[in-house]
C-alpha cells in the first residue's frame, strides 16, 4: 500500500510500503478519508509516530463503513484499528463528512454534554471556527442555548450565525461583554483567566483545547476570588472517555445529524500526496472546520 512516512528531519514522503499486519481481533480498515488535526502536528515535532494520522474513514472486511480512532498510521491507504475504536458511518453521510465529525464530534458533544447545558442558558464558545468549535457551537445551539461565538474573522463570524451563533465577538477587536452559564473553551492561553471572571453564578467552564498554550496557574485564581459563584471547572480530553461511552456519543451526534441539527463542516480537502499542504495548512490556524486528506 502507499503511506505517509516521516523520514528523518520530520520529512514527509508518500511511498509504499508493506500492508499493516493487524493483531489478534484487529480490524484492517480500507482507508477513504483521513482527518488532518493539530494533534497530528504534536506527535510529529515529539518524534512519536511513523505514519501520523489518528482518525480514519473506510471500509472494513463485511463492507461496513466505519470511523477507526486509532493512535497512529492513518495517513494510507489501509489502516489497523482495535474492534472497540469503530464507529459505524450510516450510508448517506459521505467518508469526508463522516471524518469531519469524527475526533471533533465527539470532543464538542462530550464538551457541551460535561456542561449540562441547558434550554435558554448563554454558551460561549472560544475556537469557535475550528474543528471541535463548529461543532461545538451547532450542538450548544442545539440544545436551546444562545450562544456567542469567539472568531478573529468578520466573515467567520457570519458562517457561525448560519451555524446556530446568535452573537459573534471578534476577538482581535474586543471582548465578551457579557457573562454566561457556560464556557466551552478550545483555546486556552493566559487568557482564561479573564474569561474565567465571566462564569455567572453556578457556571460550568470546559477546557477541552489548548490551541493558545498552557495557561499559567493563576489564570485560575478567579474561581477561588468568585468563590460566592460556585463555579465548575472541567477539563476535558476524549483519551478519558471509556469506549462505551464514546459510541454513546456517537450515536447521539448521528442523532443530531439525522436530524438536521448538526452537519459536518469542511475546511479544505487534499489527495494524500499532498499531505504535507494539508498540515501546513492546519498549522496556519486559519482553516473554517476541518482538513481532511481523501484517497483515491
Ligand atoms: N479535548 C480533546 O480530547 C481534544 C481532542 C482533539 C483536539 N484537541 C485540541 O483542541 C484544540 C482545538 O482543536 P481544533 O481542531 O478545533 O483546532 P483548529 O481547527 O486549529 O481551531 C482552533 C481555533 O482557535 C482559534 N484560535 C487560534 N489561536 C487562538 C488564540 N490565541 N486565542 C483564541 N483563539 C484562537 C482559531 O480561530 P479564530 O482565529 O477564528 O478565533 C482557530 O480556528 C487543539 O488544541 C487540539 O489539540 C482536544
Amino acid at each position: 500500500m502507499k503511506a505517509v512516512l516521516v523520514e528523518p528531519q520530520q520529512r514527509l514522503v508518500l511511498s509504499e510500503t508493506p500492508d499493516p499486519a493487524p493483531g489478534p481481533g484487529q480490524a484492517v480498515v480500507e482507508v477513504e478519508a483521513i482527518g488532518v488535526g493539530y494533534v497530528d502536528i504534536m506527535y510529529l515535532r515529539d518524534g512519536a509516530t511513523s505514519v501520523p494520522g489518528v482518525e480514519v474513514v473506510g471500509r472494513v472486511e463485511s463492507g461496513q463503513r466505519v470511523l477507526a480512532l486509532i493512535l497512529s498510521g492513518g495517513y494510507a491507504e489501509q489502516a489497523v484499528a482495535d474492534p472497540d475504536q469503530l464507529y459505524p458511518v450510516p450510508q448517506n453521510l459521505d467518508s469526508a463528512d463522516a471524518v469531519a465529525l469524527g475526533v471533533n464530534a465527539l470532543v464538542a458533544e462530550g464538551a457541551v454534554r460535561r456542561a449540562a447545558v441547558v434550554p435558554g442558558e448563554r454558551v460561549l464558545v472560544r475556537g469557535a471556527s475550528g474543528g471541535i468549535g463548529v461543532l461545538a457551537t451547532q450542538i450548544a445551539h442545539a440544545r436551546g442555548a444562545e450562544v456567542t461565538a469567539v472568531t478573529s474573522s468578520a466573515e467567520y463570524g457570519e458562517r457561525l450565525r448560519t451555524l446556530g451563533a446568535a452573537k459573534i465577538v471578534d476577538r482581535t477587536r474586543e471582548r465578551p461583554g457579557e457573562t454566561y452559564d457556560v464556557i466551552i473553551d478550545t483555546a486556552a492561553g493566559p487568557q482564561v483567566r479573564e474569561h474565567l471572571e465571566l462564569l455567572r453564578p453556578n457556571g460550568r467552564y470546559v477546557l477541552c483545547g489548548g490551541t493558545a498554550g498552557v495557561p499559567e496557574m493563576e489564570a485560575f485564581a478567579p474561581l477561588m476570588a468568585n468563590f460566592h459563584n460556585s463555579s465548575t471547572l472541567f477539563t476535558f480530553s476524549l483519551t478519558s472517555v471509556p469506549p462505551e461511552e464514546r459510541r454513546k456519543s456517537w450515536d447521539r451526534v448521528l442523532k443530531l445529524v439525522e436530524d438536521g441539527q448538526l452537519s459536518a463542516v469542511r475546511d479544505r480537502t487534499f489527495p494524500l500526496a499532498e499531505a504535507v499542504a494539508a498540515l501546513q495548512h492546519v498549522e496556519h490556524g486559519k482553516s473554517f472546520g476541518k482538513v481532511v486528506l481523501l484517497n483515491g
